[in-house]
């Protein structure tokens, strides 16, 4: 069992900042300790195996992704990053653990998805790797799937508002699957945007030749998503489920949640990069085909409206609780390209998983959110959400030695192509100036990044099998 001190660092966690040093004994933390501390007499220095300076460095718990899609199967074609591209490229970027979504297609057997998903995983993470379900068939097994599943460690499960015939649950069937979860205690993740109203809104714009992806931005107006969220909210409310809204990115549908949790309900919100920093003008507004580059759902709003603003406030204020980056890459080429001519086959979804952490550091130096804070929304609350904190999200001993070297001065400008590790032809996030830098990353005891260098390997992650979420009212 290799053991590890992390010296000279700041250690921060979602309530505060100290210097310390962090001994890592095998897979698990040992102990946080006061800069030069012995043990037993011993300079701790001279009895492990490997020390790292973070000396001017953060140390933070490794960043914990909510929600990705690795090789989903959607919009006629399949997610570009599997299991094996998609979780190096995370660790890449300081995330040492996913929670992916494990997909029933209508008239698909859950556990049976379950393992089809199991195998897909097995082998072939760099990092550890949890399940969301999502249900698109609500009937009598599907409800029964739920309680074996919460066994298995999947103790959340998705349903949608939107996408007929391929995701969408009407009302009575959201409404059972809550009453499942208000009784099992599982947490109930909704895509909430009005269905009926978009399909009507695309079919239009694409008869009248509106074509263009901008028009995707145009027929997910934000009332659909308010409209949507307000529903859930009020069938969570009426089993007493708790909620949890996926990629909010309307103000209003913020507003929704906002007063919910107001009322005192265990209803949350995840928002993601794209949400806080791109825009429907500069993105799917660009030139020709352009845009179809940050097609995703729900979709970038206007900046003229205030969305992204008012996202930022959110985050400071608790009304939103964490991000994710729904990362759910297809290349330009064959993939993005199918919707040429018709933007409602552009296949949905954008790629960040390796820029998340980089992307919302900035959020620290714009002085947006704070140090501690930029921690709570990345690590420390997914892994509580979603059941797995004490092991992930957090730098105390027996927890996990998941853990990342943070630099402060280093910089990183994402370019085309080459500067990341996602299997995509393209970055969303080209052009963007990251300010601070990871350094080296730690998994479970493991230094699977370094320097600029890869050492970690396909197979090291474990799946996690998650409890019950640890945040609720
Ligand atoms: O555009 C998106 N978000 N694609 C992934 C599927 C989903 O709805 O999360
Ligand atoms: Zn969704
Ligand atoms: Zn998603
Ligand atoms: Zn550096």
């Amino acid at each position: 069992m290799a053991k590890t001190l992390i010296k000279n660092g700041t250690v921060v966690s979602a309530t505060g900042r100290a210097q310390a040093d962090v001994l890592i004994d095998g897979d698990t933390v040992a102990a946080v300790l006061q800069p030069g501390s012995t043990l037993l007499g011993f300079e701790i220095e001279r009895n492990v195996d490997r020390v790292i300076d973070a000396a001017g460095k953060y140390v933070i718990p490794g960043g914990v992704d909510a929600h990705t899609h690795m090789e989903m199967p959607f919009g006629g074609t399949q997610a570009s990053d599997t299991f094996e591209t998609g979780t190096r490229a995370a660790a890449w970027g300081g995330t040492t653990s996913i929670v992916d979504f494990v997909v029933q297609y209508p008239e698909q057997d859950v556990l049976t998805q379950h393992q089809v998903w199991q195998e897909k995983a097995a082998g072939n993470c760099a990092i550890d790797y949890g399940f969301h379900q999502i249900l698109s068939d609500v009937q009598d097994s599907s409800l029964k799937a739920m309680d074996e599943l919460i066994d298995e460690g999947v103790t959340s499960f998705k349903l949608f508002m939107a996408y007929k015939g391929v995701f969408l649950s009407d009302d009575g069937q959201i409404l059972r699957a809550f009453q499942k979860g208000a009784e099992n205690g599982a947490m109930m993740m909704m895509h909430a945007e009005n269905g009926a109203m978009i399909d009507v809104l695309v079919q239009q714009a694409v008869e009248a030749g509106n074509t263009s992806p901008y028009y995707h931005g145009l027929t997910r107006p934000w009332q659909a998503e308010e409209e949507a969220t307000h529903r859930a909210i009020m069938i969570a409310d009426l089993t007493g489920a708790p909620l949890y809204v996926v990629h909010v990115s309307a103000k209003q549908a913020v507003e929704q949640i906002a007063a919910a949790r107001d009322r005192g309900l265990n209803v949350f919100g995840e928002t993601c990069p794209q949400y806080l920093y791109l825009s429907l003008e500069e993105q799917l507004g660009a030139p020709g085909f352009e845009g179809a580059k940050w097609v995703c759902s729900t979709p970038l709003r206007s900046r003229a409206e205030g969305h992204q603003d008012h996202m930022w406030r959110s985050l400071r204020t608790n009304d939103i609780q964490m991000v994710s980056t729904d990362h759910c890459p297809f290349c330009m080429k064959d993939q993005k390209e199918m919707g040429i001519g018709d933007f409602s086959k552009i296949p949905n979804g954008i790629g960040s998983v390796e820029h998340r952490m980089d992307l919302m550091y900035q959020g620290v130096v714009n002085g947006q959110i704070s140090l501690e804070r930029w921690v709570e929304i990345t690590s420390t609350t997914p892994a509580r959400m979603f059941g797995l904190y004490g092991r992930k999200g957090v730098i105390q001993p027996g927890a996990d030695a998941d853990v990342v070297v943070y630099d402060p001065n280093g910089h990183t400008s994402i370019g085309l192509g080459k500067t990341h590790h996602m299997n995509m032809d393209y970055s969303a996030w080209e052009g963007f100036e990251i300010d601070g830098h990871v350094d080296t990353v730690i998994s479970r005891g493991e230094v699977i990044v370094d320097d600029e260098k890869y050492l970690g390997r396909a197979g090291h992650g474990r799946y996690l099998k998650r409890g019950l979420s640890q945040y609720l009212a």
